[in-house]
């Protein structure tokens, strides 16, 4: 029997929607971590999130999120000496530190980002204060999703804001790459008791607004 509710209307083959144990593992039951287990971090893990990461929409497609992967001895204890001391100690905790950053020259990759697109690079190559906003928002918001996406891969993380920007970017840097967040980042701990209580988010009914 044909069910009249439905028959004349589209369907769709996928369901996109995230079953409660995966929106527990990417929101929910996830922490700002400082504890870890004690287990090395491969870098296939990192690319791999990546690669999930990279398909997030950016303004014009520009991209500009680029990402340090501090594994030597040396990389990591630049990153420790500029950030704030009252982070050092946290940081030290993290199998692995990784310095979010954003590329100044992003338009570089037109060829890969923008194929086709009359101008894109002469209209950022002219304007360097309009590309140095693009470039800081839009690795923030690329940001957020490499958060997420190395949730999806099991990993753990704290980002941390507070350290010396213009320092690391002297010590460790790749030219054009200007440091924006560091993260520290690990498989879970077994009971990660030094984040603290959680605080409070913002509901619903303050933060969205139907009009
Ligand atoms: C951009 C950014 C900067 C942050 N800077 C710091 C920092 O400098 N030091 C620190 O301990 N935590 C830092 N945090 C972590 C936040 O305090 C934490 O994500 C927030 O309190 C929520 O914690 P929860 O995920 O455990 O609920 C930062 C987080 C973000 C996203």
């Amino acid at each position: 029997m044909v069910d009249m509710t439905t028959a004349n209307l589209p369907q769709s083959t996928v369901d996109f929607s995230l079953d409660q144990e995966a929106r527990e593992a990417l929101f929910t039951e996830a922490r700002s971590a400082i504890a870890f287990d004690s287990g090395e971090v491969d870098a296939e893990l990192v690319t791999r999130a990546w690669d999930l990461a990279k398909w997030g929409p950016s303004s014009m497609n520009t991209q500009p999120l680029r990402l340090v992967v501090a594994r030597s001895d040396a990389a990591r204890a630049a990153v420790i000496d500029a950030a704030m001391p009252g982070n050092r100690p946290k940081l030290e905790q993290a199998p692995l530190l990784l310095v979010a950053a954003h590329d100044e020259r992003f338009h570089d990759h037109h060829e890969i980002t923008a194929p086709g697109f009359a101008g894109f690079h002469e209209r950022f190559e002219s304007n360097p204060e309009m590309r140095a906003s693009l470039a800081t928002s839009g690795a923030m918001l690329q940001l957020g999703y490499l958060i997420i996406a190395l949730r999806a891969e099991g990993l753990a993380l704290r980002p941390y804001g507070g350290f010396d920007k213009a320092a690391l970017d002297a010590t460790l840097m790749p030219e054009g790459w200007r440091s924006e967040v560091l993260l520290g980042i690990g498989r879970p701990a077994a009971g990660d008791d030094q984040s603290g209580e959680r605080r409070g988010r913002i509901p619903a009914d303050l933060g969205v607004r139907e009009l």
